[in-house]
């Protein structure tokens, strides 16, 4: 690791421990632990997640880090400060906010994210892409699930931190997220050498079912088999969880998950009527859509039959019209 590399993961592994020191012991930091502790968060989860909080202040992380002798260029360099526009100086990136460390696959403190304790904009200020942070290659979580996803052969993909952190005090420890962007194509690369069965466990609002359809076309390009959670009424993980409870969310909601084709059978059927012959056909060619797109011959044939039932048509024809379709390439 070079020099410089080695210097940003110190200053952000001291930042951590820092921060977590200011949420749980100061003055300070009572009332973003009152909001967590409101939310439901544990003092556990806090302290496994190492959460903290990022003083309302313009300098005193700048000036903290220089006095440990960590240059303010490289620092700015790390995304953990800004350099004001015109001049030398440098104010703190994240002030008043619930600060989450973000860590490499091995565990190091490579990134933060931080909430605000309201509702200002951003809700999450995430660190810049930096020399130690790849977005497209981190997973948030992955450090701790990894032996979670080993030994249950399974691992469970969120949206959000907060859905992480809920789910994994819920018992379902192999919880990770991506951090508020697109699953990338690394990103389901990384799960894939880890384990093949994916539960795609969303927001259940229309942004989250988009996602899900996004983020199941690149974790089967890469060879995952999915399974989607869904919850019913608009809720997320996170808040499922503080309204049900624990158990229902594992039984109910990871324990009930379908298969991808299931949840694409309800997505195309939404909003449609299968009795009006064009929306009906619609509603066919759809789902050939995606069948074409299933690598195994198994499954293929599994959904045709269950077309070929529902609509009463031939697997002959069924098959001809699939034969019709190349896998889309997008
Ligand atoms: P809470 O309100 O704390 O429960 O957050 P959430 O996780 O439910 O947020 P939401 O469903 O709106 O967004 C899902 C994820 O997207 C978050 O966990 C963040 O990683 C990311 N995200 C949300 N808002 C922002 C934002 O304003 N900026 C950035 N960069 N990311 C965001
Ligand atoms: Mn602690
Ligand atoms: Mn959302
Ligand atoms: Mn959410
Ligand atoms: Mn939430």
């Amino acid at each position: 690791i070079p020099k410089d590399a080695e210097k940003m993961i110190e200053a952000h592994e001291l930042l951590k421990k820092f921060y977590h020191h200011l949420l749980v012991n100061t003055k300070e930091g009572q009332e973003a632990l009152d909001y967590l502790l409101n939310r439901g968060f544990t003092r556990e989860t806090i302290d496994t997640f190492e959460i903290g909080y990022a003083l309302d202040s313009w300098d005193f992380i700048s000036k903290f880090l220089v006095k440990r002798g960590f240059s303010a260029d490289l620092m700015e360099e790390a995304g953990l400060l800004v350099k004001k526009n015109n001049s030398d100086d440098y104010f703190d990136r994240f002030r008043n906010r619930i600060m989450f460390p973000i860590t490499d696959h091995h565990g190091m403190t490579i990134a933060f994210s931080g909430r605000v304790l309201g509702d200002e904009k951003p809700k999450y200020l995430n660190s810049p892409e930096t020399k130690i942070f790849n977005k497209s290659k981190i997973l948030y979580n992955f450090h701790r699930a990894r032996v979670h996803i080993r030994k249950n052969q399974q691992a469970v993909l969120f949206e959000g931190f907060a859905d992480v952190i809920s789910s994994s005090r819920s018992g379902v420890e192999n919880a990770i997220a991506t951090m508020g962007t697109s699953l990338t194509e690394e990103q389901a690369k990384i799960l894939r050498r880890n384990v093949s069965e994916i539960v795609i466990c969303y927001d259940s609002d229309s942004a989250g079912i988009e996602a899900t359809n996004r983020a199941a076309k690149i974790l089967q390009s890469v060879g995952c088999h999915i399974n989607v959670a869904m919850i019913q009424d608009g809720l997320d993980p996170d808040d499922y969880i503080k309204k049900y409870g624990s158990e229902k969310f594992k039984n109910d909601v990871i324990g009930a998950s379908v298969p991808l084709m299931t949840f694409k059978m309800s997505y195309y059927r939404r909003g449609k009527n299968l009795q009006n012959e064009g929306e009906r056909f619609q509603y066919i060619e759809n789902i050939l859509g995606e069948v074409s797109q299933l690598k195994s011959a198994v499954e293929k044939e599994i959904y045709l039959k269950q077309l070929s039932k529902e609509f009463d048509l031939s697997m002959d024809v069924l098959k001809e019209q699939l034969n019709q379709k190349k896998p889309k390439q997008e």
